[in-house]
């Protein structure tokens, strides 16, 4: 079953178009992960989807209502965290919960249920009288997610919730997100991290507007590049990687650490010709070259070049 289902749903600023025509679903219970780099339009589509922007055209449903016609009830049917999102820093934590407990309306007993049930998932019991201030970030994040969703809902929308969180706390923070996923509820989820793609049910990549790939981490990395990708360990890197970006043959470059990775469309050639130009027409020193399954890295990289060219076109 479908929680989210999108449709052409387009957001134009004056003449600029910030999103275009986008169009997918989202399962119940899915997490679906948006990716794209600053500015791509991440935050204007989430806000479209929670019912907080106009869109300009398109419609999504979501929760079962109309962003176009029925913005008040999606908001009943929603949590969610704005990229800017922060809880007062000068309220305690408890002060907190009880301030966005009653904007969700709840009260007495049900708010006393869920105050214990954001402690726990927080790991803030008996602590609830401390300053929101001082809380450690990984921790205010998690209370910040618990706090979006006191009320409940089915879906729960994080605009780049992890931005400037260490990878320990980013961690122990998908963990909560896992864990509402088990329960029901589906998350949606913005990301500019690449690596927070693997945790996602389905990751969707948007560049300029427009979606340019949707799939599982596994599907994006089989179905996008048919190319295979050589990994290159050799001397004066920097020299290897400007004569191979040069060379017609190679689709794609770019550097991994110390290593070159080089996408061509036949291996065997590939070798071939890359042993040629770096050895014999440059006297590069090639330690390696070994084939590699593609990163996730590798898969984006080539389809926001090929989406890049074709813009430019
Ligand atoms: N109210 C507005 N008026 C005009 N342009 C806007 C407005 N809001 C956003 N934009 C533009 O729309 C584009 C998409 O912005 P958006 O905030 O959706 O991107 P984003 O993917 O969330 O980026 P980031 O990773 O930086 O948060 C940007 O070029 C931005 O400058
Ligand atoms: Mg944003």
């Amino acid at each position: 079953m479908n929680s989210i289902e999108v449709n052409k749903l387009t957001k134009k600023f004056g003449s600029f178009i910030a999103v275009n025509e986008i169009s997918f679903n989202v399962r119940q219970g899915e997490i679906f992960g948006f990716l794209g780099a600053n500015g791509a339009g991440k935050s204007t589509a989430i806000r479209m989807l929670c019912g907080i922007l106009e869109p300009t055209s398109g419609d999504a449903i979501v929760g079962g209502f109309s962003v176009m016609n029925q913005s008040d009830k999606v908001k009943t049917q929603i949590g969610y965290m704005s990229q800017k999102f922060s809880l007062y820093n000068d309220l305690t934590v408890e002060e907190n919960i009880n301030f966005y407990g009653g904007v969700y309306g709840l009260y007495n007993n049900k708010l006393a249920e869920r105050k214990r049930w954001v402690l726990k998932v927080a790991y803030l019991e008996g602590k609830e009288k401390i300053l929101t201030a001082s809380l450690p970030g990984g921790i205010k994040q998690r209370l910040a997610l618990a706090i979006a969703v006191i009320h409940e809902p089915k879906i729960v929308f994080l605009d780049e919730p992890t931005g400037g969180v260490d990878p320990i706390s980013r961690r122990n923070f998908w963990d909560l997100i896992n864990e509402l996923s088990q329960s029901g509820v589906t998350v949606f989820v913005t990301t500019h991290y690449l690596d927070q793609a693997e945790f996602c049910n389905t990751t969707t990549l948007i560049n300029a507007g427009n979606i340019i790939a949707s799939g599982s981490s596994k599907e994006l990395k089989t179905k996008y590049l048919s190319n295979t990708i050589l990994e290159i360990e050799c001397s004066r890197v920097v020299d290897a990687l400007d004569i191979l970006s040069r060379e017609k043959w190679v689709d794609e470059t770019s550097i991994f650490g110390n290593y070159i990775h080089a996408s061509v469309k036949d291996e065997a050639e590939g070798r071939k010709l890359i042993s040629k130009v770096l050895t014999s027409d440059n006297s590069i020193n090639i330690k390696r070259m070994d084939k590699i399954v593609p990163t996730l890295e590798d898969v984006f990289i080539y389809l926001l070049e090929k989406d890049t060219k074709k813009n430019a076109d």
